[in-house]
């Protein structure tokens, strides 16, 4: 009896560990390619890396800070290729050059090789091509052309390959800009993205009009239009559980019958099921499913894995077709289609998730980060263009720094400011760190110009140019020379855009009694203009926190003079003393209104503005030229913050990103502070400290018809808790109809109307919010 049961058991265990040895070799057919009659699902295979957010950009390639967010781009990389190799059917795109690049740096020869044949074979591509997926909103237009030009350009150099689709899937709304020049001009077939505003969004699925024919500039019509498409709900699997991260909680696949929970035809329904709803809201039988989302793919094999089972079971079951694929595979699927597309103007600002998630807040974050990346932009043409004229140089300084740092700096976290404080502080570094070799590169490359214009060579250059990025504080110490000595101050002004241009420059200079000559030895007119104490301020907190000391001297005056500049070229200004002001050279005039009744005038030509000391926030604004007469007025007040603590069901607060107002307040002009004006023969100011922590300057120049405002504000007061966005409020009797124009990342004029959308019947539920738009 004994004997027999033990045969009967051997046997068992024989056959299960047979059937265990066959299933080690199963293999799984992911050879599909596209079937007519079908929904064809493409898989496209993605991670999402943020050029620096939570993390520096740094961090996240190599995984430091993982207490923070566990990522790190370099086992995305390390895990892909071997991934990829396993199966040649496999697809992957790579778009954040940044972590390429630096991955790339770090590899041997022979995985260069392999990574070439992987990128030729269409297995590997790269898709977007930027160093980062720049912003939308806050742009410049020059910035998005050269971020995307150094990544391209990396491309082409080491693969041969000019990326073909743009993929902007993450950030916060989608410029006409993009559409026309980062996507139909730079010879994208194809442009996808992730973020439309909900309502725009669920009449687009109602409609089958997520996927368009994009015309987005009014002049180019449709020789830049783009093939564009919204993806259904973000950049993430579709729902129904198809994250494959090694701690994801979706469920894989279990397709061996010897283990527990064999869930095969579940998983393949939910597979159809979810194709199926898609399919219902898509033209044509094509769908993409984004199969990835951020940092995802560190350990790349558990995601193919996965893919490789459905591929191989959903063909099996046939009512779908699954295939892997890639947006370029997708868009040549879709135009064979002879589809007719939706046509699509305009942008797709501002965007909105849901009702009280106006992504608006961010146009206005961090301020200062914002301003630095503009000037170093403007900073960064000028010193490419004398890089040019006097030869590169790979050894000594040149541009590439700042060039990779501006790069940076446009991602969809970084000048939107939406990053965390140490993060906004790399970006700021790197900045500085570029702006410090250019400028080695400008000031010798000016000095070799200005010397070879006067014949004496450049080899032997002995010039020293000092330039002064901190003009915003009055902090300049190469103009801040004492010139009672018979010492002459020379300025050389460089013009990096394609026209003439006559403009007003003003720096800080410690003597009053000063003549400014030209080139020609002609004396020019000048300008003392007193230095404002807000500056004072701004300029003692620098000097103490950066340079540790108390500033002992300081200038007292602005020096304003027009100076002439050709188109790429320089002019050069010689600064001396003089016992009194020469017949040229003006101090301002100043005048503090305080209680006088009478108004008081500014401005030396066609345009004029008037204001009175009793109403300090009226201009009467008068142009003779175009007999323009309007009375404006300009008030100061600041949106509180939502905090999130109401009775509200939906508790979003006001911050970062979203900008969800709980109230405006005045901020009401102090009583009696006194207008301050300064009038001279280059231009005329009015100074007003509008409160505590706002001070303001409106210049007009001479002969020119614009005014020009210029503010600081802050710190503001926190201590009541209390999240303050400030706002400013230009109010006139023009009939508007609530009509008016902005800009595209620096390029064109959309037209806006103050509640309301071309797209859709706008469900009005933020007013405020609801009506910014990036300029
Ligand atoms: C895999 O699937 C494709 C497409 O259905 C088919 O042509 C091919 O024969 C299959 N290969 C194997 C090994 O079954
Ligand atoms: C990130 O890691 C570095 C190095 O470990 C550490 O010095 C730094 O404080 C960390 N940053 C944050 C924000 O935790
Ligand atoms: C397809 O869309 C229609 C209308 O939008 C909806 O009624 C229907 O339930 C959808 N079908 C599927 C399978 O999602
Ligand atoms: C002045 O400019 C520097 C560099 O661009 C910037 O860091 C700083 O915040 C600015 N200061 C003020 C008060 O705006
Ligand atoms: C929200 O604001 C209220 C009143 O303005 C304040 O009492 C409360 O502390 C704030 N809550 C938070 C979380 O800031
Ligand atoms: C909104 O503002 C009011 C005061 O104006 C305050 O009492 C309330 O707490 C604020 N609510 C939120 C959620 O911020
Ligand atoms: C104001 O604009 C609306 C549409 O936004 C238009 O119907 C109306 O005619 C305009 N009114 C005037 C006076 O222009």
């Amino acid at each position: 009896m004994m004997k027999v049961l033990m045969v009967v058991l051997l046997l068992l265990l024989l056959g299960g560990s047979l059937f265990v040895v066959e299933a080690k070799y199963m293999v799984y057919n992911t050879s599909q390619g596209i079937v007519k009659d079908k929904i064809n699902v493409h898989l496209v295979a993605h991670t999402h890396d943020d050029v620096g957010w939570l993390k520096t950009v740094d961090q996240y390639y190599v995984g430091s800070n993982n207490s923070i967010q566990g990522a790190c781009v370099q086992n995305v990389l390390d895990s892909l290729i071997p991934a990829l190799l396993a199966d040649k059917n496999r697809k992957f795109i790579y778009v954040e050059q940044a972590f390429f690049q630096r991955w790339w740096r770090d590899q041997s020869e022979t995985m260069q090789h392999v990574v070439k044949q992987l990128v030729s074979s269409g297995q590997l591509e790269f898709i977007n091509g930027g160093m980062c997926m720049h912003d939308e909103a806050v742009t410049h237009y020059i910035d998005m052309i050269d971020q995307t030009t150094l990544g391209h350009r990396f491309i082409k150099k080491d693969f041969g390959v000019t990326p073909r689709v743009g993929w902007q899937i993450d950030p916060f709304g989608h410029s006409a800009v993009q559409a026309y020049l980062l996507g139909a001009e730079i010879g994208f077939d194809s442009l996808f993205f992730g973020r439309i505003d909900y309502q725009d969004r669920a009449k687009r699925k109602n409609e089958k009009s997520l996927e368009v024919v994009w015309q987005a500039s009014k002049s180019f019509g449709s020789s830049a239009q783009i093939f564009a498409g919204a993806f259904p709900e973000n950049y993430e699997p579709p729902p129904g559980d198809f994250y494959f991260e090694v701690n994801d909680p979706s469920p894989v696949v279990q397709d061996d019958i010897n283990l527990f929970d064999y869930n095969v035809q579940e998983r393949v329904d939910a597979f159809v099921a979810a194709a199926v709803s898609q399919a219902n809201i898509t033209r044509t039988n094509h769908i993409m499913w984004t199969m990835g989302t951020d940092f995802k793919y560190q350990y790349a094999h558990s995601w193919f894995r996965q893919m490789d089972k459905l591929i191989h079971y959903v063909n099996m079951d046939g009512r779908v077709n699954a295939l892997y694929s890639t947006p370029s595979i997708y868009t040549d699927a879709k135009h064979a289609t002879n589809e007719h597309w939706p046509l699509k103007t305009g942008d797709f600002f501002p965007y909105a998730d849901r009702a009280n998630g106006y992504w608006t807040g961010y146009f206005a974050s961090r301020p200062a980060l914002k301003r630095y990346v503009r000037m170093m932009s403007g900073y960064y043409l000028a010193a490419r263009q004398l890089e040019f004229y006097n030869g590169r140089s790979n050894t000594g300084p040149n541009t590439d720094s700042l060039a990779d740092s501006l790069a940076i700096a446009q991602h969809h976290d970084a000048v939107t400011g939406t990053e965390k404080q140490h993060v906004a502080n790399d970006y700021a570094k790197r900045l500085s760190i570029g702006y410090t070799e250019a400028e080695k590169l400008v000031a010798s490359s000016l000095a070799c110009l200005v010397e070879s214009a006067s014949h004496t060579g450049c080899q032997r250059s002995t010039t020293k140019f000092q330039q002064c990025p901190l003009l915003n504080i009055s902090y300049c110490p190469a103009s801040e020379v004492d010139l009672s000595q018979g010492r002459n101050l020379i300025v050389v002004v460089y013009n990096a855009l394609g026209w003439a241009r006559d403009d007003v420059i003003q720096f800080p200079v410690f003597n009053e009694n000063v003549i400014v000559h030209d080139s020609e030895k002609r004396e020019i007119v000048s300008q003392i203009i007193p230095i404002a104490d807000a500056f004072v301020g701004l300029r003692n907190s620098h000097v103490n926190a950066y340079l540790g000391r108390s500033p002992v001297e300081k200038p007292k005056y602005w020096l304003a003079f027009t100076v002439s500049v050709p188109p790429f070229g320089f002019s050069t200004y010689s600064i001396s003393s003089a016992k009194r002001a020469g017949a040229h050279s003006s101090k301002s005039s100043v005048y503090t209104f305080r209680s006088e009744k009478s108004a008081v005038e500014v401005g030396q030509g066609n345009l004029k503005l008037t204001f009175s000391a009793d109403k300090i926030k009226h201009a009467n604004y008068v142009n003779s030229r175009s007999s323009v007469k309007e009375s404006v007025e300009q008030t100061f007040s600041f949106y509180a913050g939502y905090n999130g603590t109401g009775n509200d069901k939906d508790p979003q607060n006001s911050g970062a990103y979203i900008f969800r107002p709980n109230g405006t307040f005045p901020i009401n002009p102090e009583s009696q502070v006194p207008l301050t004006v300064m009038r001279g023969p280059v231009l005329d100011e009015v100074h007003q400290q509008v409160s505590q922590w706002i001070y303001q300057i409106t210049r007009l120049y001479k002969g020119r018809e614009h005014v020009e405002v210029e503010f600081i504000v802050g710190p503001i007061p926190i201590e009541d808790g209390i999240g303050k966005e400030v706002a400013t409020q230009i109010t006139t009797t023009m009939e508007t109809n609530k009509t008016f124009y902005t800009d595209s990342n620096g390029r064109d004029f959309i037209k806006r109307i103050r509640d309301y959308r071309t797209d859709w019947d706008l469900e009005v539920n933020q007013p405020f919010a609801g009506n910014y738009y990036p300029v």
